[in-house]
């Protein structure tokens, strides 16, 4: 019997990880329906009966507002015969939520309603609410598990609030909204190359070479040697992981390719609200580029979702950041440098699902070992986090501890266990 503390070492990891169909599985529970897994924001759901779908792990979810204005998580799953409730990928319900197939209604609190031709059915309605995970929420993320007994969710969020706090913090109103629509990006790659990808610094001189002969940007410093080279990666703990880039601006909205002179009422609206240091530290060092275990990536300017959807398949799912508080041409700049980086064109993500697809192919079949070795001698410790080299794998082996203290209750070959509730 396999065991994953065999399958993950401190400075390298097997590649049977990425396409093994039992241990996908095993994460599936594992780490997304008994642990904590974003769900989204609360402002992608502003009114009564708006709706999202989204997926923890494989279980199929929706994410809607009751009509007390609460935000709720239900299995997107009718408790007749398991059609999915929701189709579409968003949208506003009147009255309630009715299934497709036989029309029962369901409240959008979850409550079973009314049933065509009662007569035929004898348990009560309250035997058939839809699943309701448990919820969490920090500054409008919305978290949500299957476990009925969890871990406590700042426990489990640890240093990820502070990074979504310095998210937030962009905004001088202390808020963000995710109302510009999603981009979604079909990776032919196992969910566990995207975080790896998101937060190393090692590949991007190489990967996205065409992008940094094309751009004078904030990564021009990445073309010169590794000496030279500014910037750090932090394990967070708890799998989060970051690049810190912010050294290598020296002044307000250089993180997006501005400067203040072009958003005074910004700079004002920012001073007002933090005081005029706080302000400048905030606009100058620009949001995090962070990931927070499993399925959140705070990417700077944009919001991503890591859906996993098979071994060899996962979605991303990026939706630009937009600020509350600040004038709409900064929140159209940060669309545009959304759609740059990161859109159906866009210059860094086609770059990176290339790779990860390559290494997707490559790992088929007896793949063997992979090396995260990288910077292990020079990595310190401050305040429990670790922090290495900006191009050191201090991030991937930060994933790989927090995924094996995860895993390592269970074995590879055991089976997961049908859940009967
Ligand atoms: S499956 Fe939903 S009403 Fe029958
Ligand atoms: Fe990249």
């Amino acid at each position: 019997m396999t065991s994953f503390a065999s399958l993950i070492e401190p400075d390298r990891i097997h590649g049977s990880l990425y396409t093994d169909a039992a241990i996908f599985s095993r994460e599936m529970k594992v780490i997304f329906r008994d642990g904590w897994a974003f769900v989204g924001h609360e402002s992608e759901i502003p009114e009564p009966g708006d709706y999202i779908t989204r997926t923890i792990g494989s279980e199929p979810v929706l994410f809607l507002r009751n009509k007390d204005g609460e935000v709720r998580v239900f299995s997107n799953r009718c408790t007749h015969r398991g059609n999915r409730l929701c189709h579409e990928g968003r949208g506003k319900l009147r009255g309630g939520i009715m299934c497709t197939y036989h029309g029962w209604a369901f409240s959008f609190d979850g409550d079973l309603l009314a049933v065509p031709y009662e007569g035929g059915f004898t348990k009560a309605k309250e035997n058939y609410s839809l699943r309701q995970p448990k919820m969490a929420s920090h500054r409008g993320f919305v978290f949500a598990t299957y476990n009925p007994d969890p871990e406590d969710f700042y426990d489990y969020l640890g240093y990820g609030k502070d990074l979504i706090d310095k998210s937030v913090s962009m905004s001088p109103v202390g808020k963000i909204r995710l109302d510009s629509g999603w981009v979604k990006h079909l990776f032919k790659a196992n969910w566990k190359m995207l975080p790896e990808n998101q937060t190393d610094g090692y590949h991007a001189n190489h990967v996205h070479k065409s992008f940094l002969k094309v751009f004078s940007s904030q990564y021009d410093e990445l073309k010169t040697n590794e000496e030279k080279r500014v910037g750090s990666v932090v394990d967070w703990g708890n799998g989060h992981a970051s690049i810190e880039v912010s050294e290598r601006y020296d002044g307000p909205l250089q993180w997006l390719g501005s400067n203040e002179e072009r958003y005074p009422e910004y700079v004002k609206a920012m001073n007002e609200a933090y005081g005029e240091n706080e302000a400048r530290k905030l606009m100058t060092e620009g949001p995090p580029h962070a990931y927070i275990f499993p399925n959140l990536f705070l990417g700077e300017a944009n919001i991503v979702i890591i859906e996993p959807v098979a071994p060899d398949l996962s979605v991303q799912h990026h939706s630009p950041m937009l600020l509350e508080g600040v004038p709409e041409g900064l929140n159209a700049r940060i669309i545009r440098q959304s759609e740059g980086a990161l859109g159906p064109s866009g210059l860094l993500l086609a770059d990176d699902s290339v790779i990860s697809e390559q290494q997707q192919i490559a790992l088929q079949g007896k793949s063997g070992w992979l090396e995260i070795s990288r910077g292990v001698d020079r990595e310190r410790l401050e305040d429990g986090k670790r922090i290495g080299h900006v191009s050191d794998e201090t991030t991937n082996r930060g994933f790989w501890q927090h995924y094996l203290a995860k895993m390592n209750r269970s074995s590879v070959e055991t089976p997961v266990e049908p859940e009967l509730v």
